[in-house]
């Protein structure tokens, strides 16, 4: 069966032979929303929300484990009302999702980040965070690193928050769908800004985000193999995230964790007791 015997080389190759620093927009990703809302500037992808619309970009491919980075400069001056993400998410009712969403507000006013993780269709994972910089100012790298033992969200490689894969503990752990990689911004004035309170000021649009430094380096997962098929080559790839160094944060990235826990956390679903008069089963670990 030599088409077969090419197909499998094919996927293999594409599996192995994705590591490429710092490619091009157009490589990685397209417009999936409102194209005629992007411009490119050479340095930087810009992508508006403007009172006609928001806008969108999905990857063009779907992955299995790796990381994804983006450098983000976050809408500046007056941003309140509008949200901008940056997310992996897979697809159906039982999909998983990795999401940086990063809250505008008022000129002066700092954002928040606000993180989640969906399993199996179900979220409710919020943490929310103010960052120790101006993310409105320059460019900031947010990353995702996944593989089967965490998933680890960083803000220029400081990790701001790790999900632990504890299977062990009956808790099931997104690594059996491939996920695709995502960014939009769009009008959330109903919610983003103090709470909803603050609206969306259309007089200040159009409101613009600004992308550089593309990299995903992972499992590439062709679309035309089933999805089981893609778990499996990808959970046996050997690929580079799956060094046991990587199975959990290091020292100095405990350190920093806890640092940010410390010094710039202030919302943890963990700890919303009122929310979740019991405490969520994977939390359960932050609190002995
Ligand atoms: C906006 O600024 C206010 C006042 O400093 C603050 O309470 C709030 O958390 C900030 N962020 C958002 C998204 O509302
Ligand atoms: C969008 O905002 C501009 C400026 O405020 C206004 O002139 C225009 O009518 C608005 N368009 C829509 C569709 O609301």
């Amino acid at each position: 069966m030599p088409s077969l015997t090419i197909a499998l080389f094919v996927s293999l190759f594409v599996c192995f032979a994705n590591v490429n620093a710092s490619p091009k927009f157009e490589e990685l990703f397209q417009p999936y929303w409102a194209a005629d809302h992007f411009s490119f500037d050479g340095e930087a992808v810009n992508m508006k929300l403007d009172n006609f619309s928001g806008a969108g970009f999905s990857s063009k491919s779907k992955y299995m484990f790796g990381k994804v980075n983006v450098q983000i400069k976050l809408v500046q001056g007056d941003s309140a009302g509008t949200v901008t993400a940056f997310y992996m998410s897979s697809e159906g009712a039982k999909h998983h999702e990795f999401d940086f969403e990063f809250l505008g507000n008022t000129t002066g006013e700092p954002y928040i980040v606000q993180t989640n993780v969906y399993v199996n269709g179900v979220g409710n994972r919020e943490q929310r965070l103010n960052l120790w910089f101006d993310p409105t100012k320059d460019f900031h790298s947010y990353s995702i690193l996944w593989n089967q033992r965490q998933v680890v969200f960083l803000v220029d490689e400081t990790p701001i928050r790790v999900h632990t894969n504890l299977e062990h503990k009956g808790i099931p752990y997104p690594k059996d769908q491939a996920m695709g990689v995502y960014s939009s911004i769009w009008n959330a004035d109903d919610w983003a800004t103090q709470g909803g309170r603050v609206k969306t000021d259309w007089s200040h649009a159009p409101f613009v985000a600004s992308y550089r430094g593309f990299e995903i380096d992972g499992c590439e997962c062709p679309v035309t193999t089933a999805s089981s098929d893609n778990a499996k080559r990808c959970a046996n790839s050997g690929g580079w995230w799956d060094e046991p160094v990587l199975s959990e944060l290091n020292v100095h990235q405990s350190h920093q964790l806890i640092w940010v826990r410390a010094n710039h956390m202030i919302y943890d679903y963990c700890s919303d007791t009122a929310r979740f008069p019991t405490v969520p089963l994977e939390c359960e670990h932050h609190r002995h």
